[in-house]
Formats: C-alpha cells, structure tokens, sequence
C-alpha cells in the first residue's frame, strides 16, 4: 500500500474537553474523585457494542475458554441490528446453484465501485456460507424451501437469490441466536453503559471510561484487549433509518482520539426507501421499508403513475444498487414528479396478499398499524441515511487498528463495503467478520502477560473524564444539545446528502464551525442519567464525524458509488483510491492510499460480468 499526504487541516474540538470515556473494573468495588463515583471492572477482553458483531467477537472469545465483558448503551437484546430486516447474504446456492462465494464477492465488488478491500470482500463471501450454517445450527428460525432448504431471496444488484432471511425481521432474529448462545457459554454483559473515551497513554489501549446510564455512576472498565463495535454514524442526518440515539458516530470518534485511522468517510449509503414523514408521522419518518419489499416484486411509481425506473434502468429496474435506486427518486422528486410530501410509491399490490403476509409480516403489520393495508395499496417512500461505508481502518484477519491493545469490527469499520454497500452485506460482515477477530483477540489475551492492574496514571485519566462529564451535566447556557443535534442534521442532509458539490460542502463546513460555536452556550438539561446528558454526548462525536464526512466529501472530486458530486459527475480512474484520515500533532490529515487486487478466482468471476436479470421477478 502506498500512502500520498493530501493536506492537513484542524483536528475538530469536543463540544466539551473530555466529553468522552474509557473504562476498567474490580467486580463491584466503587470508587470516589471528589466528585462523581465510579465503578472499576477489569476483564480480559472488553467488548464495547451489544449487536451481532460484538456478540459474535464475545463468543469466539468465550469458545477460546476466556470471559470477555460486552456492554451496550441500551438492554441487553436491544442493539442496532434489530433492525437490519431483509436477509443476510450467503452463496449457498439454495435456489440458484450457479452463485458461488467467488461470485458473491465479485458483486460485491462491483456495487462497491472497487473501492473495497478484496480481501475483506473475499473473507466476508468465503465464510458466509458456514456462518449461516453455524446460525441455523444455534437456532435462528430461517424461512426453508418445501423441501427443506434454507431459502434465498433476491436483493438489490446480485447476480443471484444470495439473501437468506427470516421473514423481513432477520436482524432481530439472528441478534435473538447470537444473545442466546451467548448466554449458554455465561457470557457477562452490561447493559446501558455509555463509553465516552478510551483508555489511552498514547501508546497503547488499556481499557474505556463513561458512565451508567441509569444510575449516573461512572464507569471504568480496565482491559488490555478493547473491541470496538459500536455502530456507524448515519444518524447525524436528519433523515435515517435507525433510532435517533443510535449511530451517531461514538465508535469512529472513540477511535480516532485514540490514535487510529478512519477511511473513505464520505460514503454514506442512502438506502431508497424510507418511510415520508409527512404521510406516516415524524416519529415514523426515515424508517426503514426493507429492500425485500422490491425483492419480492415491488414497484416504484411516481406521482404521475410512471414506473419511473424504466428510464434510469431498464434492466435491473428496482433491483438496482441502492446509489442508482436513491439518485433516480430524488431525481424525480426534485423535477417535480414526487407526491406532495416529497416521496414516490412503492407498490407491492400485484402479488398475492398472502404471499406478501409470508413474506413481509412485520411491514404489513407495521403500515397496518397506521391504517394502511399495503397489500391493497402502496407506501409512500423517499431515501433515507442508512448506513457508513467508511469507518476504522482494520486488519481484515485480525480486527486490529494498528493502536495496540484496540480492535474494531462491524459498521464500526470501512473495507467490506467499497464506495456503496449490497443490501444483505452488512449482516454478513458481523458474523463472518467477528468470528476471525474474535478469535484473533482470543490468541492476543493468551500470549498477554501484563498485570491488568489500574495504575495511577489510568485512573487520573479516568478521573479527568468523570469532571469532564459532571461539568457538562453543569453547562447552563441556552441551546439544548437537542436542538443543535437537529440543525446538525439538517446541515449534513443539506450539504452533505445524495447529491453534493464543493459550493454546498464548504457552505456545510462554514455552518459547521458556526454550530460548533453555538456548543459554547450549551444547556443540559439534567443529569448524567437525563437524555439532554446523552444528546449532549452524542453531539460531541457527531461533530466530530461530521467534519470528518464533509472534509473527505470535499476532498474525492469525482462521482463514485453512494458519494455523487453534481460538480465531478465522472468516476475517475486516478481517484480508485481509499481516503485515510488520522489525527498527527494535533492537526486533521487526509491521506490516498492505494486500494489491492482481488485473488485470481474472483478477478474471473468480476470478468464473465454477472448480472441481475431483474425480469425474473415479472
Ligand atoms: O432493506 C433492508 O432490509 C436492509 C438490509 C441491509 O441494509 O442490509
């Protein structure tokens, strides 16, 4: 790989000094600064997110005989992936024997414009086809073929039916397995523990600090062995498909304070179909309408009744990559053929209802819920930020960030995905992904004989964090982090959302120094156990990813995958390169780097050119 320094410019300040964490414990001992009490843990390995990636880390470890502790901001059970609905992708062939892991990576591939890591890519389709295997094993309740095998779906830009699934719920049911043989293998967990820092002297990781959620406590977990799978960050944009409090960047923050390198954050994937907040509700707006609605049939239509994708792609028509589907409705929103509240139709009324009750339970109970029976009439829909491609720069074979002591894994991480994620990928990435780091973290603990001891320099350190935290529970100015959350959003959304040009992103980043200014006059409204506490947390490392995404957006001048510059509307050949950004002596650097080959067997999978044949599914 070669690195080529493109500029340097401001690292972004927290809202707040040190409102962030790290952490370590001896079970329940409780500690005191003049301030705020702490709780110390010490655990081998910690794990730091509660979805399928961190679960699926936390089990290799415990397979390898060790006790890791996994916390979560939310309980135990509720974690981000609960909402990834569709289907994990795996070529098992089940109803298309042709596809092969070869061909799934060359797909990958394809739809990620070649930005990927090839061997991330090829990690993730080479295991998949065991890792669904481990799953239906240890019980997730996959739909079957009538005789018996594990059904696939179609889903968006792949070759074949690839998209294993559980109804439209998969997410929810593979969390559901991986909690459960978690908890046969007696694997700790902690739930509602926010982590606002690591641990670092610079050198190395040595554990997390932050804070109980419900008792205000703070926390400080000591461990030499430190997992980050904390999520992306899409919900910096007004519009999302996750839960407000949720991906909004900790991992990527947590990360780059620390030391490490973030890649390619400027490709944020806007998956087509969110839910119009206007015609459902704002509670309901951005909220994800499953990519398997269009794998099962379903239609666009504009408000002038035209399947309105028969010009943007005749061939792959719905099923195309997320970029083309999201691009072609705002598109047509923007010259004046959307519905009025902004959105287009999407139809799935041509198939048999019961077929669409099979196959689509929680979407027709969803929309049933708010009076509409979407077997007899179409859902008004616009695109919506669902996910990061960029991340943690990683060791595919070993999670490792190149800060010693910390690991990262998930969406927490870019590599898998390129310039534009295949639906179905993301999932796939925890559990092929988790089970290799996993065991790798397991090997590092082994060959570890360091005293897991808190030494005083750690513990200043957290002590530090713990008076950041109380002072900002203290800040008593006149904007709510709330509020400035929210004009966040609508910046990013503005400046930074599927079409882009550097006029509207140096505007975003004028707003963006503006809006941090406006942090001076913060006013939290409560506690450490208080929402406003946890906004204004999040709000420190939203602004930190948000520059991040519009310095990156700024600096890729051309047009490739989910990342659109209406200003460079051309993908460039010199540009088949990732980004790497990093903290050096104070001071933001973007860095080129070139991107590897794939392996021979998928350099000729990518040569026959494997397509959807979308007409299929007429
Ligand atoms: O549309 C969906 O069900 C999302 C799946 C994914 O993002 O992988």
């Amino acid at each position: 790989m070669t690195e080529t320094a493109t500029d340097d410019r401001r690292v972004p300040a927290a809202v707040a000094d040190g409102a962030g964490v790290e952490s370590r414990i001896d079970d329940g001992d409780t500690d005191a600064t003049d301030g705020l009490e702490y709780e110390v843990v010490t655990t081998p390995a910690l794990v730091i997110g509660a979805g399928a990636a961190g679960a699926r880390v936390a089990i290799s470890l415990a397979e390898a005989g060790l006790e890791p502790l996994v916390i979560g901001k939310r309980d135990h059970g509720d974690a981000h992936t609960t909402w990834a609905a569709g289907g994990v992708n795996a070529a098992l062939g089940s109803l298309d024997p042709e596809d092969d892991w070869t061909i799934h990576a060359a797909d990958t591939l394809t739809e990620g414009h070649h930005l990927n890591d090839p061997e991330a890519v090829e990690l993730v389709a080479e295991h998949m086809p065991d890792r669904i295997r481990e799953l239906d094993a240890w019980g997730t309740p996959f739909d079957r073929t009538d005789d018996g095998r594990i059904n696939q779906r179609y889903f968006g830009a792949q070759s074949y039916r690839r998209t294993c699934f559980v109804g439209d719920r998969t997410g929810e049911a593979m969390l559901e397995t991986l909690i459960e043989t978690a908890r046969e293998l007696e694997i700790p967990h902690r739930e509602n523990a926010m982590i606002t820092r690591l641990l670092s002297d610079g050198e190395r990781v040595s554990g997390a600090v932050g804070f109980d959620m419900e008792t205000g406590g703070g926390l400080l977990f000591r461990s030499d062995h430190v997992v980050l799978a904390a999520g992306g960050f899409s919900a910096v944009y007004d519009r999302h498909s996750s839960r407000d409090e949720e991906n909004n960047g900790d991992a990527q923050a947590l990360a780059l304070e620390a030391g490490a390198r973030l890649l390619d954050c400027e490709f944020v994937q806007f998956h087509p179909t969110g839910m119009v907040g206007d015609r459902y509700g704002e509670e309901w707006d951005g909220r994800l309408v499953t990519e398997a609605v269009r794998g099962e049939g379903g239609r666009f239509y504009n408000a002038e009744d035209e399947r309105f994708m028969e010009r943007y792609s005749p061939d792959q028509m719905e099923l195309d990559a997320r970029d083309v589907v999201a691009r072609a409705i705002a598109r047509e929103v923007r010259e004046g053929r959307g519905t009025d509240n902004g959105g287009v139709y999407l139809d799935i009324t041509h198939r048999d209802a019961e077929y669409v009750r099979d196959r689509l339970p929680s979407m027709v109970e969803r929309f049933e819920s708010l009076g509409v029976d979407i077997t007899e009439e179409p859902m008004e829909i616009a695109p919506t930020a669902h996910y990061t491609m960029g991340g943690v720069d990683i060791d595919f074979q070993t999670g490792e960030t190149g800060v010693d002591g910390l690991y990262a894994v998930g969406e927490s991480v870019a590599g898998v995905h390129g310039a534009n994620r295949l639906g179905g990928n993301s999932l796939a990435e925890t559990v092929a992904i988790g089970k290799l780091v996993g065991e790798h973290v397991a090997d590092a603990v082994a060959n570890d004989d360091r005293d897991p001891e808190v030494s005083d320099d750690q513990r200043a350190l957290a002590e530090r964090e713990f008076a950041a935290l109380e002072a900002l529970a203290a800040a008593d100015g006149d904007v709510t982090p709330q509020e400035l959350l929210e004009d966040l959003g609508d910046l990013l959304w503005e400046h930074a959302g599927i079409l882009r040009d550097e006029a509207g992103l140096r505007e975003g980043l004028a707003k963006l120094a503006a809006l941090r200014e406006r942090t001076a006059d913060l006013r939290v409204d409560g506690d450490l156990t208080s929402r406003s506490f946890e906004y204004a947390v999040d709000l420190s490392v939203s602004l930190t990813v948000a520059e991040l995404l519009l310095r990156a957006a700024l600096e890729r001048t051309e047009s490739r995958g989910a990342h659109y510059r209406a200003d460079h509307d051309d993908e460039e050949s010199d540009w088949r390169v990732n980004l790497v950004l990093s903290v050096e002596e104070g001071e933001l650097a973007l860095r080129r780097r070139d991107v590897g080959e794939p392996s021979k067997p998928v350099q000729e999978a990518l040569k026959e050119g494997y397509e959807l044949d979308y007409h299929h599914l007429e």
